[in-house]
């Protein structure tokens, strides 16, 4: 079985663009796989600087990941932060790479170019991600087109490594999650969270209906466009043309109709995710850092030996 990794950072609410482009793949993908998924709570320190917001949003990640349908049991959901070995061997990563590296990662290159100052975590993030898919022999990698380069960065730390200290580290590769197209927001411009045009992936049926009946339309064409785009992804294009030709011209009624099936995918989601209790999560979290903790540290017993620090 091939051995998968992924990490999300708790930072926020995830919409129906976040699912249908990514999480839905990931856990196909984890049918077939033996798989780590993580919360990525250091990563989201270089960042976020919000002790309540940071302590919030991390159990909130374990709700998301259960309720879109991996399972606990099976695949380890655990915290960064709870299995130090991640710290640990980026600061051996660390100590291998050269700063002008460094200095090419594309999170870092953004930040200057904006003008802002960038934190020494910031700098060297390639290098914990490096450590979080290196430390467990993993195969794969399913993110977004956007961390393509963290995953290269992976495979230098794993070669720099092993040219140095002996073959130790497997190299893995991407799996980059081609969206179903590109999943747009009310606004008909790409849903994110940065745009303010999502529709909340765990909302209530209240906020979907805000969401979707806030969506632009404009009177030009046959259809309204924008609502027709986001409809696409639930149902096809026969089902669509019997809808929008029995409903021309009445938004009102073509929106309700969107919410409708938009609430048919998220609330059996939802259920699922109301009915974890906060005991649950921290069981989940209790048992998965213990297991994750396991593999790492074996592997962190032939790193330490390899450096020459066990003596
Ligand atoms: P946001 O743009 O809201 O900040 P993120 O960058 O956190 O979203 O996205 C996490 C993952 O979700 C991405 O790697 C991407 O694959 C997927 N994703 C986000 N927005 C969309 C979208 N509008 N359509 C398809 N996939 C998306
Ligand atoms: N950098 C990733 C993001 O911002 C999150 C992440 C951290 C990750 N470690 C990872 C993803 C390891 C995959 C594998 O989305």
């Amino acid at each position: 079985m091939q051995r998968l990794f992924t990490g999300l950072q708790p930072s926020g609410s995830l919409h129906i663009g976040n699912y249908l482009g990514a999480l839905k793949q990931t856990v196909e993908l984890l049918k077939d796989a033996d798989g780590l998924v993580m919360i990525a709570d250091y990563h989201a320190l270089t960042t976020l600087k919000d002790t309540e917001q940071l302590r919030k949003n991390i159990p909130e990640v374990v709700r998301d990941y259960v309720a879109v349908g991996m399972d606990p049991k099976k695949t380890i959901i655990f915290q960064q932060s709870s299995v130090s070995q991640h710290a640990e061997l980026a600061w051996i990563f660390d100590c291998l790479v050269t700063v002008p590296f460094l200095m090419q990662a594309h999170a870092y290159k953004d930040k200057v170019a904006k003008g802002l100052e960038a934190n020494a975590g910031l700098f060297t993030y390639p290098m914990l991600m490096a450590a979080d898919i290196l430390l467990y022999d993993t195969d794969i990698v399913p993110v977004g087109a956007d961390q393509r380069q963290h995953v290269e960065y992976a495979r230098e730390a794993a070669a720099k490594f092993n040219t140095a200290f002996g073959e130790t580290f497997k190299t893995p590769q991407e799996k980059i999650l081609e969206s179903v197209a590109v999943v747009p927001g009310t606004d008909g411009k790409k849903m994110s969270k940065s745009y303010g045009n999502t529709i909340p992936l765990f909302g209530t049926k209240e906020e979907i209906q805000k969401a979707v009946m806030s969506i632009v339309t404009d009177s030009t064409g046959d259809r309204p466009e924008n609502v027709y785009n986001i409809h696409r992804l639930f149902k096809s294009e026969e089902e669509l043309d019997a809808l929008y030709t029995e409903h021309k011209g009445k938004y009102k009624a073509l929106k309700d109709a969107l919410v409708e099936d938009i609430e048919a995918m998220i609330s059996p989601m939802r259920e699922k995710r109301a009915s974890l209790s906060d005991a649950d999560v921290k069981e989940i979290l209790r048992d998965g850092a213990a297991r994750a903790r396991e593999q790492a540290e074996k592997k962190m017993v032939d790193v330490r030996q390899k450096v020459g620090v066990s003596i």
